[in-house]
């Protein structure tokens, strides 16, 4: 069983020149985190947003922050974006980025916010296996990541069923990439209930509703599943 569904708009697909009224609108629909992805051009292919849009952001939302560091040395960059962000925020970093996790667990938690580990496509869960008890949130990405718009890798399905099971019932377990009205439900089921979407939601002609019919789907199969073990 797995908490409570979550759903986190990605604003990689927002119009940056609008990125206000899109957070707004957003908001207002009900979405439960607002995903900012960090991009360095050198772990991954492209570059983004840094602390400075963050400190932007908080300043005009209540909704929490999702921060996916998707960048080399993490540990250089945690208190900028810790202070630009709000307590209980999360920051998330990559695995394949540092040769230290626990420490940069630790530097995020010190700060007062929620620490994540992410992992990419390839990367295999036993390389988070000693830092389930210390993490509030897992992020097994769907994509490879670097841009928002690609198709979903369905075989990183069992991946995310092996982790459930693997962690505790409290535990976050977020997916990120390609995630669309037809392919939310599989990845529900598996047992993820954060739910990133960047262009389902910012490039349909109806954001809000785009994020109340996504949040619809992930909750029906909550539903479903807690209605199946008690009448087993
Ligand atoms: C990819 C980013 C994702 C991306 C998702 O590297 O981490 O958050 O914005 O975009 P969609 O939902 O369009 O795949
Ligand atoms: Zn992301």
């Amino acid at each position: 069983m797995q908490p409570k569904i979550k759903i986190a708009a990605s604003i990689l697909a927002a119009n940056p020149m609008r990125l206000e009224d899109e957070i707004k609108k957003a908001e207002m629909a009900g979405i439960d985190l607002i995903h900012i992805d960090v991009m360095d051009g050198h772990f991954v292919p492209n570059i983004t947003m840094g602390p400075f849009i963050v400190e932007g952001i908080k300043r005009i939302t209540k909704v929490p922050l999702d921060i996916h560091l998707m960048i080399e040395h993490p540990e250089r960059y945690i208190n900028a974006f810790a202070k630009a962000a709000g307590r209980d925020d999360f920051i998330t970093f990559h695995i394949e980025t540092t040769k230290n996790p626990k420490e940069v667990i630790k530097l995020i938690k010190n700060e007062g916010l929620k620490a994540g580990v992410s992992l990419n496509p390839d990367t295999q869960t036993d390389s988070i296996e000693n830092l389930l008890d210390i993490v509030d949130m897992v992020l097994i990405m769907s994509v490879n990541p670097g841009f928002s718009g690609q198709k979903f890798i369905s075989r990183v399905l069992p991946k995310i069923a092996k982790l459930r099971s693997m962690a505790t019932d409290e535990m976050d377990i977020e997916v990120d990439g390609g995630i669309t009205p037809e392919n939310i439900s599989q990845v529900v089921q598996n047992g993820a209930n954060v739910i990133v979407a960047a262009s389902a939601i910012f490039k349909t002609n109806d954001p809000s509703s785009a994020i109340q019919t996504l949040k619809q789907l992930a909750e029906r199969i909550v539903r479903e599943e807690f209605h199946n073990r008690i009448h087993v």
